[in-house]
């Protein structure tokens, strides 16, 4: 969408995997779904480091309105979690310098069946544009399919019409895939990011169907993405309890190569400090964000090797081991299709599982790599010189 914004993948934290819909805030109050919860994670994203490793927007996702509408049919947030309202957060959250996102539906409810905009879309749009809100996810529950993409062009139209600029975060394509192919040219010319395939789960299972899907589709998808649109894996559930540190690098790793988002839904106020340098890797957070715009993609199939073309003529290259069974593999670069860009040499530069510098290595020294079970070794090659990038990416996309 040519609305300015999302030029790079956006990065920020999303409440809904760790939170879900947890309303519970007599008994549950640090936890709830409550004004304080985005208030306290804006003010951790400030002190610990967050924001300065480019992580923006705060974003509220389901459960957050009151059941009802008001006299003006306005949704409302619910006033017992929200007693200041969302004009008010939205002040708070930008007092900070960060950004706050909020979350509406495009049929009759949400999921979990708090009202949805149809009907009201130009009303809501108005409402979350006077609120001074920055971001829309814009989920797609309860609308007949074959109205999805109606519904969420309108929208866009909707908040385009306000006048102020706010980042539209669609889940079109998930909910048109079951009966049909989504457009995506479509989609990219509405849409600042969108959801292709189901809710991310704090689970390696779940990361790995995401992966599977994104490579089993990236002919489709892949050539979407690029500046102000892109593909939507869903959220990093790094710093949670499902997922072993080579499966959070593996996370982490892919998600870079794949330009996604980089939503976290964690607690910032209790994390392991593991898992919050692996979320603040400068190295890897400049990946997701390289200048090119470019989608990486699985160029092995049998065995997961990703490569992402980076601006400056590099690579960056993500070799994940699946299997469950013994220890490290070890994988020799030879292997790797876009390891002919370094002819007659390359700079390597290994980023997971530890920072190393490798180098300066020639296309025929056998480079032998170390990848765990479950995790990836990741990298980035610059060439030493030549040109060959250009005809190798030709090559594979
Ligand atoms: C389905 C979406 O895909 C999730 O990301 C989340 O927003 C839930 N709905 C909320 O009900």
């Amino acid at each position: 969408l040519d609305n300015g914004l999302a030029l790079k993948p956006t990065m920020g934290w999303l409440h809904w995997e760790r939170f879900t819909c947890n309303t519970d805030c007599d008994t549950d109050p640090t936890n709830c779904i409550s004004e304080r919860l985005y208030m306290q994670m804006a003010d951790v994203m400030v002190k610990e480091g967050w924001k300065e490793a480019g992580y923006e927007y705060v974003c509220i996702d389901d459960c957050w309105p009151s059941h009802s509408r008001d006299a003006q049919g306005r949704l409302q947030a619910d006033p017992n979690r929200f007693p200041g309202g969302i004009k008010k957060l939205a002040d708070y959250i930008h007092s900070k310098g960060l950004k706050l996102g909020i979350y509406a539906d495009v049929g009759k409810n949400t999921c979990a069946g708090y009202p949805g905009s149809l009907g009201y879309y130009e009303t809501d749009a108005q409402t979350f544009a006077d609120w001074d809100v920055d971001l829309l996810k814009f989920d797609g529950c309860f609308l007949d399919r074959s109205l999805i993409a109606e519904g969420y062009m309108s929208m866009s139209k909707a908040l385009n019409k306000t006048g102020k600029s706010i980042l539209y975060s669609c889940e079109w394509p998930l909910y048109e895939w079951p009966i049909k192919q989504p457009n995506y040219t479509a989609i990219r010319e509405y849409c600042n990011h969108w959801r292709n395939f189901q809710d991310v789960f704090d689970s390696w299972s779940s990361i790995k169907s995401i992966l599977e899907w994104t490579a089993s589709h990236q002919k489709i998808i892949v050539p979407a993405a690029g500046p102000g649109g892109w593909n939507d894996p869903d959220m990093l559930v790094i710093g949670n309890f499902g997922l072993s540190h080579d499966q959070q690098q593996s996370q982490m790793a892919l998600w870079a190569i794949m330009a996604a988002p980089l939503l976290m839904s964690n607690d910032l106020r209790d994390i392991c400090p593991r898992s919050k340098e692996l979320l603040q890797n400068r190295m890897i957070i400049a990946i997701n964000q390289d200048p090119l715009g470019r989608q990486g993609l699985r160029t092995v199939m049998d065995c997961d090797v990703w490569e992402r073309p980076l601006f400056g003529n590099r690579l960056a290259i993500a070799i994940m081991y699946k299997q469950e069974l013994g220890g490290p593999r070890r994988f020799p670069i030879s292997a790797v299709p876009g390891w002919k860009i370094c002819a007659p040499q390359c700079n390597v530069t290994q980023i997971l599982p530890q920072y190393k510098e490798l180098g300066v290595q020639s296309h025929q020294k056998e480079l032998v790599l170390s990848v765990n079970p479950t995790g990836t070794t990741l990298l980035t090659v610059t060439p030493l010189s030549g040109d060959l990038r250009k005809q190798h990416w030709n090559d594979t996309s």
